[in-house]
């Protein structure tokens, strides 16, 4: 089941604050909005005028048997093409100028929310669900287009011209005329406002299923090669289809809700439209009104019924695009869990000592990860991690990176507290070679220059030597402008691996950690890729995690991790001396190779 991550509103109320926080974004070009409300107004007062031309066509070509004069009906005709063609161009007019802010609204939005979602914690990531995210993201720009356009050109207008229109008839054709128009009009708001916030429930259903749909099949593709593993692949289509199925269903539900919203509207405007005409006949058959009277009032009520009937299109949509605007800027409102102090420094570090003080960490409450972990890792100095798996080795990483918080504890660096100061800094001095590497769909030039993206060739060139890629890069026919492919999946293990420390030595930070670096290695690329390392790591302070004790012999200090704790400290020969946790480890690893 797919999570839904925002709380549901009430289905009837129209959220004004989206409206709101919408604003701002409209405010960049205040002269192009003025001018294309300037050419909305010019549009509805020649739209209202049109019918008056129709009325005078009429009426002279009813007396044209009398007076046989031809100018005059000619020159009216040619008045209203006249009128006609500036309603259409004054509606493009607005349009264009209009277009401009809405882009760039959606832009600005889109930007931001980028940029949020890069904000947001890991653990936000790890539990986002791809496919239902840039569904939603989508919608909500699409919401935020269809607002702009509609609700300043369309709602906004089209109640003006009611006012207008209801205003003349009442003037030129007395109080029942004027009546009838309030009355139908009336109703006919009502009953679409209340149709469509009975249909709101339906609308939301097909979204949800629609995203879940999409998380379910951008999941599924993502884990291709599993499936295949698996032979899965009836599975995951019947589970896609499961969810298909039940966006089809919302969708019916939601066609038959629209039948009958779009039906009671026809009825009413049927209904006024033949009272509105019948009242202008009999008043045309007792001379009181001439013909042009009864196809001006005609005029009038198409006038009127047509964006009406687009109204309730409209008001409908509108309420969709809130919905969905509100789903995006919902994540905006989310805060980090991890974010900068106030007042965070920006860090500076002139020797490099990293120290863990009694650190303390659980990912959930309920199950504790590390405790009480404390160790120094001095200016310099190459200290090895190792333990079994699942002890919390890489999560000690993530916490020096600070993706997550300590519960208790410290991290510091050069004696500042990591969380004083600001994520950017602390991450810019340390480099890492992760477990799992995972690439950009891009070139390998492209992905190792992303350690430093103002690199000149000659030093990725060079980052690329260091890290013994050059052979395996010398063997592509494309060399390194070949693509890696989605995630990197087009490299071996080891390729990433190597890619990921031609990256580190393009950032050049001062600490270093290599989490599992060579573990996709053979012993003889290993070897090469140690001796790079070490030059790489010389001076600089270095955290390394492995699994084969061979590769960290030689380190300054080891420190032994069994369940979240720190067991055994100390060099090689030191701990070997020990006979404990570290000698057991190193025996079984002898006797294996
Ligand atoms: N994001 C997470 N949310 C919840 N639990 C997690 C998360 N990441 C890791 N864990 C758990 O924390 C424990 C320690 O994980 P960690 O990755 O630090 O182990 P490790 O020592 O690096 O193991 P390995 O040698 O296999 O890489 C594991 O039991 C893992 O299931
Ligand atoms: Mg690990």
């Amino acid at each position: 089941m797919r999570r839904n991550p925002y709380p549901e509103r009430e289905v009837n109320e129209i959220n004004w604050n989206v409206i709101k926080m919408l604003i701002p974004y409209l405010m960049e070009f205040k002269a192009r909005i003025i001018f294309a409300l300037l050419c909305l107004i010019l549009t509805k007062v020649a739209s209202v005028y049109l019918p008056f031309i129709l009325k005078d066509v009429v009426d002279v070509l009813d007396k044209q048997q009398e007076n046989k004069i031809f100018l005059v009906p000619f020159g009216l005709v040619a008045a209203y093409g006249l009128v006609r063609l500036s309603i259409v161009l004054f509606a493009e007019i607005r349009d264009t100028l209009f277009g401009r802010v809405t882009e760039r609204a959606i832009r600005r939005i889109g930007l931001k929310v980028f940029r949020h979602l890069h904000a947001l914690d890991l653990d936000f990531h790890l539990n986002r669900q791809t496919g239902g995210l840039s569904r939603d993201i989508d919608r909500g720009n699409s919401g935020v287009s269809f607002l702009m356009r509609f609700m300043i050109f369309n709602i906004i207008p089209t109640l003006l011209e009611i006012v207008m229109v209801i205003v003349i008839l009442f003037v030129n054709y007395g109080i029942w005329f004027a009546l009838i128009t309030a009355a139908s009009i009336i109703s006919y708001i009502l009953y679409s406002v209340k149709a469509t916030n009975w249909r709101t429930g339906f609308i939301r259903e097909a979204n949800k299923a629609d995203s879940s749909s999409n998380t379910r099949a951008i999941d599924s593709l993502l884990n291709y090669e599993t499936v295949k593993y698996f032979t899965n692949e009836e599975y995951e289509a019947n589970a896609y289809d499961k969810q298909l199925e039940q966006w089809e269903q919302a969708k019916a539900k939601n066609r038959l809700s629209l039948f009958a919203l779009n039906g009671g509207q026809a009825l009413i405007i049927s209904v006024s439209m033949t009272a509105m005409l019948a009242l202008a006949a009999y008043e045309v058959t007792h001379q009181n009104m001439t013909l042009g009277d009864f196809v001006l009032i005609n005029a009038f009520m198409m006038q009127l019924f047509i964006p009406l009937n687009f109204l309730g299109f409209v008001y409908r949509e509108i309420k969709g695009s809130l919905a969905n605007i509100e789903h995006m800027f919902g994540l905006l409102l989310k805060t980090p869990k991890v974010s900068d102090d106030d007042n965070a420094e920006v860090l500076e570090v002139s020797r490099g000592v990293v120290s863990f003080n009694n650190v303390s960490f659980a990912y959930d409450k309920k199950r504790p990860i590390l405790n009480n972990i404390s160790f120094d890792i001095n200016a310099g100095q190459k200290v090895a991690i190792v333990g079994e798996s699942g002890s919390g080795k890489s999560t000690l990483v993530k916490l020096l990176f600070r993706f997550y918080d300590v519960n208790d504890g410290s991290i510091t660096i050069d004696d500042h507290a990591i969380e004083k100061v600001t994520q950017h800094s602390l991450r810019r001095h340390i480099g890492i070679v992760p477990q799992d590497t995972v690439l950009f769909n891009d070139t390998l030039f492209e992905n190792i220059k992303y350690g430093n993206t103002n690199a000149s060739v000659a030093e990725v060139e060079r980052a690329i030597q260091l890290a013994h890629l050059s052979d395996f890069i010398e063997s592509l026919p494309e060399g390194y402008e070949t693509k890696v492919g989605e995630r990197g999946l087009k490299l071996s293990g080891g390729e990433k691996q190597r890619v990921a420390i031609a990256r580190t030595i393009l950032k050049k930070p001062p600490i270093l950690v290599f989490d599992e670096a060579t573990s996709s290695l053979d012993s003889h690329s290993e070897q090469a890729i140690l001796n790079a390392i070490k030059t790489v790591a010389k001076g600089h302070t270095s955290m390394v995690i492995a699994h084969r004790l061979s590769t960290i012999v030689d380190s300054d200090n080891i420190i032994v991790m069994n369940k979240g704790e720190v067991v055994e400290m100390g060099n090689h020969h030191a701990l070997i001396e020990k006979q404990s946790h570290y000698y057991n480890m190193w025996q079984l690893q002898q006797t294996q190779s």
